[in-house]
């Protein structure tokens, strides 16, 4: 069976918590456990996060953990009675004066002051991710006046989109500082930041982590309007970042779902291009919250994204609070490796007419290059500091599995996000040089990655801890004498 190139990250909640679940979990293919900071408490996700690191190391294999913060999500407050049911042509108001804990079937509270400064007439107003829609009619001191275009019920603390975007609260919140900081607590691989607008929104986050002492990288969650308004503003993004998220919920919502294909497939290949991470996530599985198989429409969504290259596919509620957690995540598997089959998966023509700017980056494209052109061999090992050389590359279409072998247990994390890479523990600090091909090649054919005669591809620098130094590519046949 070959190894599983496309990486799922699952969204722990109270479906997914016990320790029992989590190594089933794990079991079924979990590269990356999402903790999100919308829901439960700071004691909940320490609990998980410890459960995960727990289960993880029981196996000997690598999860990361990837802490979502909540964001800026603009929402309606409270209703009296908890829910309201709006008709098409009903007459409804959001108010910034309004008590907040007293909607009623015409007005509602909104502790965003700024609503009245962003809405002007004409707006098309989503709420609860488009299921209620209005249109607003006119723009006052403290309320916006709106006629509902889609009925449905409305409940506490829905969120609010703008039609086109341009709700603009700032990306992070206090809730979400405290948050950086708790993930910085907690080690966590990734924090991931919702409704940036700009780099600036990004860099920020970057420097509370800094500040936090976190190593985490960065992700931007791809999900307001305009983000994805022009190459300009989503280079923009994608550069601040490690790597982004198309966070299909939100972006649905602002652009529209028949938009929604085209930049989704998009997102992945900019990002790809300029060496970043991407993650599609959003209902990928949403039947399987409530059904033990996916419809085939969900099939086919998930084998798409990965046919596009994503490293990574998400479970949301379907592993947070569905019925079927560890088969959704099983379905998952299956399809990726049925998707990574198809031949497009496994060609390249990545950079084949550009130059590359580094010596550690011209290594690590010569090596698959020379992997995806040589048919006798059958893994790539990258000996990896921060996990930078088997990022660049995962960039490149391949069938290999990558071998990043670091003593770092932050890069062992990281790289379970990585498309195609699979980690080992590996530390070169005192390993006698005339031995260390051997050892690295002992570890892959200890777990039954290689076999004897087999070639493997080997990367490495002159020094056994600096990051950015890979300077040297070795093609070795498995069981030769090795020096
Ligand atoms: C390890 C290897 C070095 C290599 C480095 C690359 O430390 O022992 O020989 O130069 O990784 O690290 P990077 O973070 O750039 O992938
Ligand atoms: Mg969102």
């Amino acid at each position: 069976m070959p190894l599983r190139r496309t990486k799922i990250v699952a969204t722990l909640g109270p479906a997914s918590s016990s320790p029992e679940r989590i190594a089933a979990l794990i079991d079924a293919g979990m590269n990356v456990a999402r903790l999100n900071f919308s829901h439960g408490t700071a004691d909940e996700h320490r609990e998980r996060a410890r459960l995960v690191r727990a289960v993880a190391a029981d196996k000997g294999c690598h999860v990361a953990l990837l802490g979502d913060l909540q964001g800026p999500k603009i929402r309606i407050a409270r209703f009296a009675n908890g829910k309201i049911q709006l008709e098409v042509g009903d007459h409804f108001r959001l108010s910034t004066s309004h008590p907040l804990n007293a909607g009623n079937q015409d007005v509602v509270g909104i502790d965003y002051p700024e609503l009245v400064n962003d809405c002007r007439t004409g707006d098309e107003l989503l709420l609860d991710d488009g299921r209620v829609v209005m249109r607003v009619n006119s723009v006052e001191a403290d309320e916006v006046r709106c006629t509902v275009t889609v009925a449905g019920p409305l409940s506490n603390h829905k969120g609010i989109n703008r039609r086109g975007g341009g709700l603009s609260a700032a990306a992070l919140t206090d809730k979400d500082r405290a948050d950086i900081v708790l993930a910085a607590e907690l080690q966590m691989e990734y924090v991931a930041v919702s409704f940036p607008r700009d780099a600036a929104d990004m860099d920020l986050a970057r420097s509370l982590l800094t500040e936090a002492q976190s190593q985490a990288w960065l992700v931007a969650k791809i999900e307001r309007a305009e983000a994805v308004a022009d190459d300009e503003a989503l280079d923009g993004l994608i550069r601040a970042s490690d790597g982004v998220m198309v966070a299909r919920g939100d972006l649905g919502v602002e652009i529209g779902d028949a938009e929604l294909v085209a930049i989704q497939k998009h997102i992945i290949s900019r990002a790809r291009k300029q060496n970043k991470l991407v993650i599609t996530a959003t209902q990928m599985m949403e039947s399987m919250i409530s059904s033990p198989l996916p419809t085939r429409a969900e099939v086919s969504d998930v084998a798409n994204a990965a046919l596009d290259y994503t490293d990574a596919v998400m479970l949301s509620a379907e592993s947070a609070a569905g019925q079927f957690p560890v088969e959704a995540v099983q379905a998952m598997a299956r399809i990726c490796l049925g998707a990574e089959k198809h031949p497009t998966s496994q060609r390249s023509g990545h950079r084949l007419y550009q130059s590359f700017e580094r010596c550690d980056e011209t290594i690590a494209l010569a090596a698959m290059y020379a992997g995806n052109h040589f048919p006798g061999v059958t893994a790539i090992i990258s000996l990896t500091d921060s996990g930078f050389t088997p990022l660049i590359m995962s960039r490149i279409r391949s069938h290999l599995p990558i071998f990043a072998l670091s003593p770092n247990p932050q890069t062992l994390g990281r790289v379970a996000l990585f498309r195609g890479v699979q980690a080992m523990a590996f530390n070169p600090a005192n390993i006698p040089a005339e031995q260390l091909y051997q050892q690295a090649i002992g570890t892959l054919l200890k777990h039954g990655h290689v076999k004897p005669d087999d070639w493997v591809i080997l990367t490495k620098g002159d020094s056994y801890n600096a990051s950015g130094g890979t300077n040297s590519l070795k093609l070795l046949q498995v069981g030769e004498q090795l020096v």
